[in-house]
């Protein structure tokens, strides 16, 4: 029999899990990825719980999604605001959940320099408060959110899963660990679990602001108010962004594989391309400057390149598609011209009133 296409794997996922719902456990929900998850399973009619502590996600995210979905849609969502670093809110969390996607953490490479015991504390305690109470509360899979970093300094491209390098800060280490961690609930308890290793993921909801913030949203926020857009080093250090709907994508198919090859496993999550930041500033501006005519001359500042940032990044993504069926619905362009209106209706200052 022809094996099914991906795309078509996924919309039978959706069919399936409509006319069969489950229970998931969302964290890191009021962040940017966990939002989608919440939003695409909802819509599913799935019931879902979803936990965070507003770190770096915010109640303004909860609402969007709110406000996206049916009434009686939004009834079948439960939020705990409870931090990952408390074993007993992990495990209250888990009860009765069949499928766990663990996004929360404190992302960022800079972060993790700035304060590596925070960053240690959320990726790696919270991680494993997280393993242990899904582990006890039997829940049917563990998906979780690992990284492009645990690369490291490996230099070969593109990126394939088992070839890695060593970390280049404290946040690739606690990613690595994650797996590391992972890897052992399989071995020693029969636990299942599926890491996915995001590449520079990106969408509505991404936050644009503080020292942290994303490269997109950042500069289109930038380019939007008119300030400057700043790149770190060249602008010739290259990354594999993965519009948000793709990473959604890959974590359903993930939790609900029956390939009995494809569990605890790590996959790589973006396109398996290569868009240099000169190359991103152009396609951002170009894409503004329909609205924006007055973006057409825009150039960007460059600075000093960041420590602990690895120079080039890109997927090979033949496992993912292989194993889970994992086919990405939308390229870098397509992502940031559905993007985009949101970036402009979020990010555009309001007019003065009377001006
Ligand atoms: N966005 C990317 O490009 C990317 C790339 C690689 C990996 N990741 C990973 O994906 C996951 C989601 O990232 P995101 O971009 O949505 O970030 P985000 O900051 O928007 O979301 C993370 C969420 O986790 C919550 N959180 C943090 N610490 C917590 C704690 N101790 N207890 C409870 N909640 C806590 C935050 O409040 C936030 O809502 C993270 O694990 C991140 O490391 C993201």
């Amino acid at each position: 029999m022809a094996s099914l296409s991906s795309a078509s794997a996924y919309e039978q996922l959706g069919r399936r899990l409509r006319e069969n719902p489950a229970r998931w456990l969302v964290t890191g929900c009021a962040g940017f990825i966990g939002s989608h998850l919440v939003e695409t399973l909802l819509k599913l009619n799935q019931t879902v719980v979803g936990l965070d502590n507003f770190a770096t996600g915010h109640q303004r995210n909860l609402d969007e999604v709110r406000a996206l979905v049916w009434p009686d849609q939004w009834l079948n969502f439960n939020f705990i605001e409870a931090d990952i670093r408390s074993p007993e809110a992990c495990r209250e969390a888990c009860q009765g959940v069949d499928y766990v996607l663990h996004q929360a953490a404190l992302g960022s490479v800079p972060r993790s320099l700035a304060d590596p015991l925070a960053t240690n504390a959320a990726n790696i305690d919270g991680f494993l408060n997280m393993l242990v109470a899904a582990r006890d509360a039997k829940v049917r899979r563990f998906v979780y959110a690992a990284s492009s970093s645990t690369y490291g300094d490996h230099p070969d491209l593109p990126k394939v899963e088992q070839t890695i390098g060593r970390p280049l800060s404290p946040y690739a280490v606690t990613k690595l660990v994650n797996e590391l961690y992972a890897e052992v609930f399989a071995r020693c308890y029969g636990f299942a679990t599926i890491g996915l290793r995001y590449f520079n993921v990106f969408g509505a909801r991404q936050d644009p602001d503080g020292a942290y913030a994303a490269v997109i949203p950042r500069w289109t926020k930038a380019m939007l108010l008119g300030e400057d857009v700043l790149i770190n080093g060249d602008g010739e250090t290259s990354r594999d962004f993965c519009f948000v709907a793709n990473a959604v994508q890959a974590n359903l198919l993930a939790a609900s594989t029956e390939n009995p090859d494809a569990a605890n496993q790590v996959y790589n999550v973006a396109l398996n391309d290569r868009t240099s930041l000169n190359r991103l500033f152009e396609m951002l501006r170009d894409t503004l400057v329909v609205t924006q005519p007055e973006l057409s001359d825009l150039k960007p500042l460059h600075g000093e390149f960041r420590s602990g940032d690895v120079r080039h990044s890109q997927a090979d993504i033949s496992k993912a598609k292989r194993l889970l069926n994992y086919a990405p619905a939308h390229s870098l362009e397509d992502g940031i011209r559905v993007a985009m209106p949101w970036y402009i209706a979020h990010f555009t200052a309001p007019k003065a009133s009377g001006a």
